[in-house]
């Protein structure tokens, strides 16, 4: 923060500089014909002065509102395990404490770069180029439900499996497309019953759990607003635990798009990173958005897990295509 102040601090200087040679060297050029009057009302002067506190203001407005929007997880740095913990929140304690061996040490946020690999992370971003391929939003949002099947096209939803019966591209998916999903599946599931103090079987992975495509283009759909604040928990009352996982690159494969946790005292940045996991407690305790897309396509995984078993789902298989 202290870092942010110093440059705009030297933005100051740099402009009042400017504008003071300005001054300098219009009133060397004006000096003769308006002595008189430029003596009597500095005009150059009151106009610049003005110009400056705006921009001071403005100098300080942007500074104050940097200090509130912290970088949890930075596209740039390679992070082994970075966590936060936040206070869970009554409805989801109360809820989670259902399942007693489900329940969190703390309740929280994690982020990972190392318990995917880069060509784990490769292959699944083929994996939904390849079914997103068979449909897409009208809008800027489109997803990819392998369990359900779920495709956007245009305004709503078809089944991406009969989609491709109907196509008769039974091998658009192979069975390693649906190997690699498992195991990263369950790599997420690993690190975050780790995390979070759970054993491993009580977690289990539940519905929606898909592919995700973000361009800049125009919401035509409510299913296209994915910037609005929300409660996981609150929108699908089964989840306990959810969980990304980045396909792409922030300031690389496209702008905008930051994951934002959001607080009253500090908003927290996860900026998605290619093979990247971030995972946290479904509740109230962790209100997020995802900043609008401003440019490129930016891809990821939702993973959902619940301590439910009655909402659990099976991970695809190619059975799905016969
Ligand atoms: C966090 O982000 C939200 C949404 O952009 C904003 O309304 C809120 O003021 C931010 N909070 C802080 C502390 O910066």
């Amino acid at each position: 923060m202290a870092v942010n102040q110093r440059k705009s601090g030297n933005k100051k200087k740099n402009v009042d500089e400017k504008e003071l040679n300005k001054d300098k060297k219009n009133s060397g050029t004006n000096e003769k014909n308006d002595e008189n009057i430029s003596s009597k009302i500095p005009w150059r002067k009151i106009f610049s002065r003005f110009m400056l506190s705006l921009l001071m203001i403005f100098a300080v407005y942007w500074t104050s509102k940097k200090e509130n929007l912290h970088v949890f997880a930075s596209q740039k740095d390679r992070l082994q395990l970075t966590s936060a913990e936040v206070s869970c929140s009554p409805a989801y304690k109360k809820d989670v404490s259902k399942f007693k061996d489900c329940v969190p040490k703390h309740c929280g946020r994690l982020v990972t770069d190392i318990v995917v690999t880069p060509e784990e992370a490769a292959h699944l971003l083929r994996v939904s180029k390849k079914g997103l391929a068979f449909g897409g939003s009208s809008g800027g949002a489109s997803i990819l439900d392998l369990h359900a099947g779920a495709l956007s096209y245009d305004n709503s939803f078809i089944n991406v499996y009969e989609k491709i019966k109907a196509h008769g591209a039974n091998k658009v998916f192979t069975p390693d497309d649906f190997k690699v999903y498992s195991n990263v599946r369950n790599k997420i599931q690993q690190i975050i019953s780790f995390n979070f103090g759970i054993p491993i079987n009580k977690l289990y992975l539940t519905h929606p759990t898909f592919f995700s495509e973000i361009t800049p283009r125009a919401a035509k759909t409510k299913h296209d607003e994915y910037w609005h604040i929300h409660v996981d928990k609150e929108t699908y009352p089964s989840f306990h635990y959810t969980s990304l996982l980045y396909l792409s690159d922030y300031g690389i494969d496209f702008t905008g798009g930051r994951f934002i946790f959001v607080s009253d005292g500090k908003n927290m940045t996860v900026e998605p990173r290619a093979g990247r996991v971030s995972a946290f407690t479904s509740g109230a305790e962790n209100p997020h958005y995802v900043e609008r897309v401003s440019s490129g396509t930016r891809y990821a995984l939702t993973v959902s897990f619940t301590c439910d078993k009655k909402f659990a789902i099976a991970d695809p298989t190619m059975q799905k295509l016969e």
